[in-house]
């Protein structure tokens, strides 16, 4: 039978078996889409675009490259790509969630199509990079969604993960866990009024805490055909995962 890898087991507290979970995020999200660049702001206090653009950069996107970037949301990570590409037509945002993607549109005239990280509606061979943002703990199977990566990517195309990972110090963990579960979750109500935005906070920390290990999701990505896997740490808690589709 071929193995499968949740990225988080089952988080009783939110949704009772695996099957519902999807419907769980997808209506957080929905409910939340509104107030995510807000609440993103005050999680990296407007760091987070620059990042991201950094972080493509780093994995080696550049200009006459076609990038699809899944679990688009409200497009922070597309923005970035449209910057450095300088097209907005070679960025393709794919995300479930019809109220993040509507939220992306304010912001990018590129393709947004609604899709799957573990179904993409694309034909192989397609992208020259394929980049998830912060997003690869909502994905079912980690092993699904990594060989669609592979599918749809040109031979010698990257995949770029960028995930926030729990610190490795006990005191650094404390830290991130308070900030996570009571001070953004009070900041994110009294800023906003809205229960999703705060449950998606409590949400965000929970499934944080309970992802399987970064080694783990190097060894998936191996298994599913990526060669030059890689994990870089910046500030102890952000990971990009860079990995390479072999030539043929
Ligand atoms: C935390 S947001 C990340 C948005 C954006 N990438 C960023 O960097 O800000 C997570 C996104 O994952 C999307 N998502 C949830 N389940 C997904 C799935 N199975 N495949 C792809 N995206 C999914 C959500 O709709 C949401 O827009």
């Amino acid at each position: 039978m071929a193995e499968s890898t949740p990225p988080h087991p089952v988080l009783e507290a939110y949704y009772s078996v695996a099957a519902d979970r999807q419907s769980f995020v997808g209506e957080l999200f929905d409910g939340a889409a509104r107030h995510y660049n807000h609440i993103g702001r005050m999680l990296d206090l407007g760091s987070g675009p620059m990042y991201r653009r950094q972080a493509l950069q780093r994995a080696g996107l550049r200009r006459g490259m076609r990038l699809l970037d899944v679990a688009t949301g409200t497009g922070l990570v597309a923005r970035g790509a449209v910057e450095i590409l300088g097209d907005p037509r070679g960025v393709v945002g794919v995300d479930p969630s019809g109220g993040m993607l509507r939220e992306a549109r304010t912001a990018l005239s590129g393709p947004l199509v609604r899709g799957r990280g573990e179904a993409l509606p694309f034909r192989e061979d397609t992208f020259d990079m394929l980049s998830m943002g912060f997003a690869l703990r909502h994905v079912p199977d980690l092993e699904i969604a990594f060989s669609e990566y592979r599918r749809v990517l040109k031979p010698g195309g990257r995949v770029l993960l960028l995930e926030v990972s729990r610190p490795a110090s006990r005191v650094s963990r404390w830290l991130m866990q308070t900030h996570f579960q009571r001070v953004l979750p009070m900041l994110t109500r009294l800023s906003t009024g809205s229960e999703p935005a705060e449950l998606l906070m409590k949400y965000y920390w929970d499934t944080i805490d309970r992802c399987v290990a970064p080694e783990t999701i190097l060894g998936v990505l191996r298994r599913n055909g990526f060669v030059g896997v890689e994990r870089r740490v910046f500030f102890g808690f952000l990971s990009e995962y860079v990995a390479v589709k072999p030539d043929r």
